[in-house]
């Protein structure tokens, strides 16, 4: 009994020490540099007013998924109208320096606390919503993680472009997978 306590006790521990680590290490923000070239110009005129250049580092796209971003996270901030030159410029250098074959730098995301959980059935919903767009759920099943692993995982599915917009229902999701793809005893 006094083992499974201090057992327990390590664990908890062990833990609170990784969600630290996991806070701590994502403080820092992304480094990018201004283009040089004509790309430059179109940045300056059209994409620095309102916000840096640094964020698109926590994007790894397609072109169309730029695409698709650029007009959704502006529906309520307008940007201007560019000529299609322009504009193929702009996605050319994202679908390049962030593409789908980089990994988008990380976000500072701090984990809420649940109130409530997803049973199997709300977990196999959300797989079967949001991560078929992308890809087949074999590489779900083939993957077991601790909830810290399936945090970071998700974090990166969402800079991929995966529907995961409220912190709370990809935390639930995250404990669900942490559970039914649990990570191996000895991982
Ligand atoms: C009128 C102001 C404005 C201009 C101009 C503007 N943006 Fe934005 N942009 C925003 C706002 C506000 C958000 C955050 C929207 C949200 O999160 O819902 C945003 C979000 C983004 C994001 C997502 C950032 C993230 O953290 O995920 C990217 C990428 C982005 N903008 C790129 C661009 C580019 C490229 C241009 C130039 C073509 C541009 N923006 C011009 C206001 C602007
Ligand atoms: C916008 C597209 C997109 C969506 C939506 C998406 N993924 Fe992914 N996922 C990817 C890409 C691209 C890779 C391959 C990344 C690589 O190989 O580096 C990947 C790889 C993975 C992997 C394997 C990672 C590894 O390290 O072996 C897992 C597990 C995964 N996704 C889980 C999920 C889950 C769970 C969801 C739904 C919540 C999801 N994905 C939704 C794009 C997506």
């Amino acid at each position: 009994m006094r083992g499974l306590l201090v057992k327990s006790a390590v664990a908890t521990a062990l833990l609170l020490a990784s969600a630290l680590a996991l806070s701590q290490a994502r403080v820092t923000r992304p480094q990018v540099p201004l283009p040089e070239g004509p790309l430059r110009n179109v940045i300056l005129k059209n994409c620095v007013s309102c916000h840096g250049i640094d964020d698109y580092a926590f994007h790894a796209l397609s072109r169309e998924r730029w695409q698709d971003l650029l007009r959704d996270r502006h529906v309520n901030h307008p940007v201007k109208a560019m000529s299609a030159t322009d504009e193929a410029l702009l996605l050319d250098y994202l679908a390049k320096d962030f593409g789908p074959e980089g990994t988008p730098f990380p976000r500072k995301y701090i984990p809420p606390e649940l109130d409530s959980f997803y049973d199997d059935e709300q977990g196999r919903q959300q797989l079967d919503g949001v991560c078929t767009e992308c890809h087949e759920l074999d590489r779900v099943y083939e993957t077991r993680g601790s909830l810290d692993r399936w945090r970071v995982l998700l974090l990166e599915m969402r800079a991929r472009g995966a529907h995961l917009p409220n912190d709370p229902d990809m935390e639930r999701l995250a404990e669900w997978l942490s559970r039914v793809q649990k990570a191996n005893l000895f991982e």
